[in-house]
């Protein structure tokens, strides 16, 4: 497996990555990328000029993993994304792979921070469906992953929740 730039001219490349998009967050964000269209459509958007977009490829090129970054306050912040493995391909280490392979990339660029927003729409996490005001501090502080969600792979990889 190597990570490499999305080539915007590999059409094949770029066509994988979307697929990925849909299959990946069908089950529990099924709104967030419905069809091939919108995914596409992200897919462009992730090769724009304040943009980073990594793909995980195996040997004969096939897309294992996608990950993007978007600049935000002059280079200093840049936010995850999206990121996306490949079911059959998940639990081998390629999303850490990929997510230390975007935060070669913003050091490279000059950026001191990277954050990324998940959201809990199915009640994977005890945040789900509840009113986090006022004591915002006191709910993250008690969050329990109740169905795999996502927010415990990024603080394996020192992220925190803020
Ligand atoms: C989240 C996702 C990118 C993780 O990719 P992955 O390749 O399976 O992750 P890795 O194998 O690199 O896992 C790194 C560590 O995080 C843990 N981890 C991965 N997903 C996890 C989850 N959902 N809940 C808890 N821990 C998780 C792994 O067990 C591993 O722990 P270890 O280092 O102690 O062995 C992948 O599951 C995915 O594409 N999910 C669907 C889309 C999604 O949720 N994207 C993120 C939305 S913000």
């Amino acid at each position: 497996m190597r990570i490499i730039d999305v080539c915007p001219d590999d059409e094949e490349a770029i066509r994988q990555a979307a697929a990925l998009l849909v299959e990946g967050f069908k089950e529990h964000w099924p709104n967030v990328w419905p069809d091939m269209d919108a995914a596409l459509k992200e897919a462009q958007e992730s090769l724009g000029a304040d943009r980073i977009s990594r793909v995980a490829v195996d040997d004969n090129g096939a897309v294992l993993g996608w990950i993007g970054g978007i600049r935000q306050y002059n280079g200093n912040v840049w936010e995850i994304h999206p990121l996306v493995v490949r079911p059959d391909y998940r639990g081998k280490g390629i999303g850490r792979a990929l997510v230390t392979d975007l935060e070669d990339r913003v050091r490279e660029r000059g950026g001191l921070t990277i954050w990324v927003g998940t959201d809990d729409e199915d009640n994977m996490t005890t945040l789900s469906g509840v009113n986090l005001y006022p004591n915002v501090l006191e709910h993250l502080a008690k969050i329990r992953n109740l169905r795999g969600h996502p927010y415990e792979f990024y603080q394996k990889l020192g992220f925190v929740i803020v």
